[in-house]
């Protein structure tokens, strides 16, 4: 294996979760139902039937977790916290003992000496606030800054990284416009205010922290680079609209405070959503950008009648791929990095791969260890990636692997594990991979 190059001083190396992949414990100490309870009790939407109801039961086991961070060397943890055990309703009055488990876990990380980052909104929304319209009603934004602030003033005093969002795109496309994902909902385009709101939401957040002190606040998106299916005009053309759906719509709004243009989704003018003073918000300066990647997306021209979008997607062909069947391609890390490096210029603030990682099911061999060297492969390869990009001039400042446990996968329950651990679902038993091992040297060899 070649050497891998050694990141900039004070490079952070770690892992990322979120609340309700791990925690379990849907039903304890007052925590209040979110959309995914809800899906995931919807015959037909989760693989299997699975249910988070225990998950890794993190919510009982985060001691042990916290000492496989500290195992690993990690310099910090990238968790989230549930808006429904905060505030059972997404409202009103904060729900103690929901709060103290985060303050808990903030003190069992500094005490393992890792560096607690905290997301506010990783897709768990309160149902009551669902049952209100969800991220397609305005008020939910304002519901979250309050939220945000609640959290703040209790955790605040110790947790100096904060993270608003994870993946508006994702949320707003597969949530409400595939009903992929929770809340369900399958409205295509007419699923736009809920990125609005949720970007909404996320300046409204920041202003929140801020008033609470917060020094260093992120927002995570996750980016892809749009690859033409061919040279064509028209495919170049479709994968820039790909491009403007997924990164710009995104980004164009928190950095340089407009919309890009959606004329080429049948959108011209002005978004009705978007009120005066909306645009200010949104572009509150930022102190990092979170990047979550997986793979890049293959983009061709429409066929004429078959969809409303101006593009459509396509496979990649002779590339490895992930057991979740996502293509292994590396340098489109790089490219993502650089790309947004080129675009957004002095507007850009440091970046963050806030996730990274892969799906492989491999089982223990009979001697108890978990050889996933395909995971080791992934992992040693997206870290050069990050090198290269960072001496092509991106200014890199942490990587965070997705997942320190193999968890949840939403709707695909448990059948994709994308931990360095591997979690046994029927005993809870947590065993480290031989990947775990691997990301321990490696992080332990770039600090010497
Ligand atoms: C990302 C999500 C994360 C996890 C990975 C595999 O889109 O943010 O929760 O599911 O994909």
């Amino acid at each position: 294996m070649a050497a891998i190059p050694r990141l900039p001083e004070g490079f952070v190396w770690g892992t990322a979760t979120s609340a309700f992949q791990i925690e379990g414990a849907v039903d304890e100490d007052g925590r209040g139902p979110s959309v995914w309870d809800a899906f995931t009790a919807t015959p037909g939407k989760v693989r299997d039937g699975h249910t988070a109801a225990t998950a890794c039961d993190h919510y009982h086991r985060y001691e042990e977790d916290v000492a496989l961070l500290r195992r690993l060397g990690a310099d910090a943890y990238r968790f989230s916290v549930a808006w429904p055990r905060v505030q059972p309703d997404g409202t009103g009055p904060v729900n103690e003992p929901g709060l103290a488990f985060y303050d808990r876990l903030v003190d069992a990380l500094l005490d393992a000496g890792v560096t607690p980052m905290p997301t506010l909104f990783h897709w768990d929304l309160p149902q009551a606030l669902e049952d209100r319209g969800g991220w397609l009603d305005r008020d939910t934004a304002h519901r979250f800054a309050a939220y945000a602030a609640a959290v703040a003033d209790r955790l605040g005093d110790r947790v100096r990284h904060w993270i608003t969002l994870n993946e508006p795109f994702e949320h707003m496309a597969l949530g409400y416009a595939l009903g992929q994902h929770a809340p369900g909902h399958t409205y295509l385009l007419d699923a736009l205010p809920a990125a609005h709101h949720q970007l909404l939401g996320h300046g409204l957040a920041t202003a929140a922290l801020r008033a609470a002190g917060a020094p260093h606040v992120m927002l995570t998106n996750s980016y892809t680079p749009a690859i033409p299916y061919s040279g064509s005009k028209a495919d170049t053309e479709a994968a820039r609209a790909y491009d403007t759906l997924h990164r710009r719509l995104f980004t164009d709004p928190v950095l340089l405070g407009a919309y890009p243009d959606l004329d080429g989704f049948g959108l011209a003018g002005p978004l009705p959503f978007v009120k005066d003073g909306d645009l200010d918000r949104i572009k509150a300066p930022i102190d990092g950008l979170g990047v979550n990647y997986y793979n890049p997306t293959r983009v061709t021209a429409p066929e004429p009648g078959t969809t409303p979008l101006p593009f459509e997607l396509a496979e990649f062909e002779h590339v490895n791929t992930t057991d979740f069947g996502w293509p292994v391609i590396p340098s489109g890390l790089t490219q993502t990095l650089l790309e947004l490096t080129a675009d957004y210029g002095p507007a850009l603030p440091p970046l963050w791969v806030t996730e990274n990682g892969c799906s492989y099911d491999t089982a223990p061999d009979a001697d108890g260890r978990i050889r996933d060297q395909a995971r080791i492969d992934y992992l040693e390869a997206h870290v050069k990636a990050v090198a290269a990009a960072v001496e092509q001039g991106a200014d890199v400042r942490g990587y965070l692997v997705w997942s320190l446990l193999d968890n949840f996968e939403w709707a695909e329950g448990y059948h994709q594990r994308f931990g360095l651990v591997h979690v046994d679902f029927a005993t809870l038993e947590r065993t480290p991979k031989d990947s775990f091992d691997r990301y321990a040297a490696l992080i332990a060899e770039q600090r010497r």
